[in-house]
């Protein structure tokens, strides 16, 4: 191979090389499989569960609620949150949390314990943002209804 053809063919090596790494990291992996789909789901509804159970802020907003219904209930709403292919057969968050003025605090706190859940369980941090991005909407539904 003469001088000039092997310089032409490691450039053209190299292009399709970084044209590959870089569509690599561009395409991001759905929520839904970041999230280890609705088994990860459920890890992350179970450990909020025990976090919010420690939580003197909000853990008695909870004395009267079925946690098993709560649980199921909250990771099919996650689940489609982050566009998985789950139903949520619940009814509205809006019907859900109405007539208990839940406040902003309570709200903030929820957050705050979902995010202490998801470091437990060592989700990464822009894992964690994306769905509390997905979850964001949700507080117009739930607050002073
Ligand atoms: C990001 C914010 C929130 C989201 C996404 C959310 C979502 C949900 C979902 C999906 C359910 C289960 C509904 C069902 O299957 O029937 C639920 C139930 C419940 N939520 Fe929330 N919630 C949020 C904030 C709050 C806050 C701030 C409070 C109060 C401190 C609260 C208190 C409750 C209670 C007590 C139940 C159980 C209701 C029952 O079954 O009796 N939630 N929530």
């Amino acid at each position: 191979m003469s001088k000039k053809f092997e310089k032409v063919f490691i450039s053209m090596f190299l292009c399709f090389f970084i044209a590959s790494c870089t569509n690599q990291s561009l395409q991001q992996q759905s929520l839904y499989d970041a999230l280890g789909q609705y088994e990860g789901i459920t890890n992350i509804t179970h450990q909020l569960i025990l976090v919010i159970a420690q939580d003197e802020r909000v853990k008695h907003r909870y004395k009267d609620a079925n946690m098993q219904r709560f649980k199921k209930g909250l990771s099919d709403y996650i689940c489609v949150a982050v566009a998985g292919p789950c139903e949520y057969t619940g009814d509205t968050m809006q019907m859900v949390h109405a007539g208990h003025n839940y406040t902003n605090t309570e709200f903030n706190a929820i957050v705050d314990d979902l995010i202490l859940a998801m470091e437990q369980l060592g989700i990464p941090v822009a894992t964690q943002n994306r769905l509390l991005a997905k979850l964001a909407p949700t507080y117009k539904d739930v607050v002073y209804q």
